[in-house]
């Protein structure tokens, strides 16, 4: 991962913990009621994939045990890892794409009602996204992939397009490479990526007909299943939200300026909640800042919130960068990862920073958008995310008004117990998460994502569920409050 040039070393501070009466009275460990969601307490787990699906992204054990562990900490919400609303295989990632699923999921859903004693309230991501291939061997990509226009022949001086290939292939790679467009330049470099700007593709120029249906009939799963609500996936590297990007120049009428590029988000939104109906949680998440050249920056996600708090949603959550634009160039063979560059350090900040530092680096704009919302007359309630671990710190952040629910992704992964700690007075007990991105390392192969604080403790304990080869515990260690 991309780490600022200045690395300068940052390490969590958890304390001074609260009483479990000071928790007790705390905002945190207060209900929230708006609409149909009801919160026992303000905290929240983001969605985290931890890879732990079938190759046809059916629910396992492991994904139940994952999710029962979390919900034994007792979070206000949990919500489940991005979920594929297409039937398209897409390796070990959760799938809601057809009727099939749903039994799998339920066994999540009563998993985490049963560990949380019901007191926690858990939704699913629903995701789409654009077909990615992996880095190719040059030759490869010249030999077959490359597109050979009439234009390259002639600038080649070839006959056809076989001479052109094998003259491509007979030079050296950045000879070759003068010869081609920055989108093909782009696919050699890293590997061909469908954009939503990609007109000439049908099912790309379809996507706005094709897509509120296919997250309506995900969302009607979901209810099915159980969830309590749905979190509709705007935000990283994914395709609704580069619908929203400043990026997206379609001349449909669904890019351009902010009122075209939020259409296709608000159709999805809407067709969700007439399949739906008002009693389930349906919100999104999306990116207070793209943190990319060009992208969308903190005005344009306030705009974006009082627009989604008109239109009905019951919460907004706040993410930050995590885009393809300035990934790091994969090895051959790799398919690019949106977490690997600038934008990606700001989604997932690890402990060698900049005089920023890790830890709510999200605060000032997801601020920004909560204030946009209350100022259009709406309370709709906001959950910020980045680097919260502390009770203080994150309690600051309910009571200066940047947010109303704290979300905690990697705390919670290196202490599942964090919530209940916390308030039972005992956070001195908190494991802390050292932010060194081991976890995130993991997410990137693809593989079962565990935290490096306690994946080799207690492997011979009865809980101990472990990986394929045996050396990692799959969920942390048990607590006995
Ligand atoms: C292993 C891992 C997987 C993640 N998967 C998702 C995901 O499926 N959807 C999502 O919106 N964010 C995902 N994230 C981002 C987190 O939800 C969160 O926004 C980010 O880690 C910053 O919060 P933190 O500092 O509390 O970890 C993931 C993060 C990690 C570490
Ligand atoms: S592996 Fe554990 S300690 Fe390290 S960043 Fe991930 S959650 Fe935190």
């Amino acid at each position: 991962m991309w780490k600022p040039p200045e690395r300068i070393p940052y390490e969590p501070q958890g304390g001074p913990w609260p009483t479990a009466a000071e928790a007790e009275a705390s905002t945190m460990f207060r209900p929230l009621a708006h609409g149909p969601l009801r919160l026992d307490q303000r905290t929240w787990v983001p969605a985290m994939v931890p890879w732990r699906a079938t190759e046809e992204g059916e629910v396992t054990d492991a994904v139940v045990d994952w999710y029962a562990r979390f919900a034994r900490g007792r979070p206000g919400a949990i919500v489940v890892e991005a979920t594929g609303i297409r039937d398209i295989p897409s390796g070990p990632l959760l799938r809601i794409s057809d009727d099939r699923y749903v039994p799998g999921l339920r066994r999540v859903v009563d998993a985490v009602r049963a560990a949380s004693d019901g007191r926690t309230r858990l939704f699913i991501q629903l995701i789409d996204f654009l077909s990615i291939r992996r880095r190719p061997q040059p030759e490869t990509f010249f030999g077959r992939h490359l597109r050979i226009t009439p234009a390259l022949i002639e600038a080649l001086g070839v006959p056809d397009e076989a001479a052109a290939r094998a003259r491509l292939l007979a030079m050296p790679v950045a000879e070759a490479e003068a010869h081609l467009d920055a989108r093909d330049r782009d696919s050699l470099r890293m590997g061909y990526r469908e954009r939503v700007t990609d007109m000439h593709l049908p099912h790309v120029r379809d996507l706005p007909r094709a897509l509120p249906g296919l997250f309506a009939d995900a969302a009607a799963r979901a209810k099915a299943a159980g969830f309590d609500g749905v979190e509709l996936h705007y935000a990283h590297a994914y395709t609704m939200a580069s619908f929203l990007s400043a990026k997206n120049d379609r001349p449909d009428g669904y890019g351009g300026p902010r009122e075209n590029r939020i259409r296709l988000p608000l159709e999805v939104y809407g067709a969700v909640r007439d399949r739906v109906g008002p009693d389930v949680v349906v919100g999104c998440r999306y990116l207070a800042d793209e943190c990319i050249d060009g992208g969308n920056g903190p005005e344009d996600a306030a705009w974006f919130g009082a627009r989604f708090a008109g239109a009905g949603m019951d919460f907004l959550s706040l993410s930050r960068g995590g885009k393809f634009d300035d990934a790091a160039q994969p090895k051959v063979g790799w398919a690019s990862y949106p977490y690997t560059g600038p934008s990606g350090y700001e989604c997932m900040p690890q402990h060698l920073s900049d005089a920023k530092g890790p830890f709510g680096r999200n605060v000032p704009a997801t601020a920004g958008v909560r204030a946009a919302v209350r100022a259009a007359g709406f309370d709709t309630p906001v959950v910020v995310a980045g680097g919260l671990h502390g009770f203080r710190q994150a309690l600051a952040l309910l009571e200066d008004g940047t947010a109303d629910v704290v979300a905690l992704a990697r705390q919670s992964l290196a202490d599942p117990d964090w919530f209940l700690k916390v308030r039972l007075g005992r956070g001195d007990e908190v494991r802390l998460c050292e932010y060194t991105n081991y976890c995130e390392g993991l997410d990137q192969k693809h593989k079962t994502v565990t935290c490096k604080l306690w994946d080799r403790e207690a492997l011979d304990a009865p809980d101990a569920t472990r990986d394929a080869d045996g050396r990692r515990r799959l969920t942390a260690p048990a607590w006995v409050p």
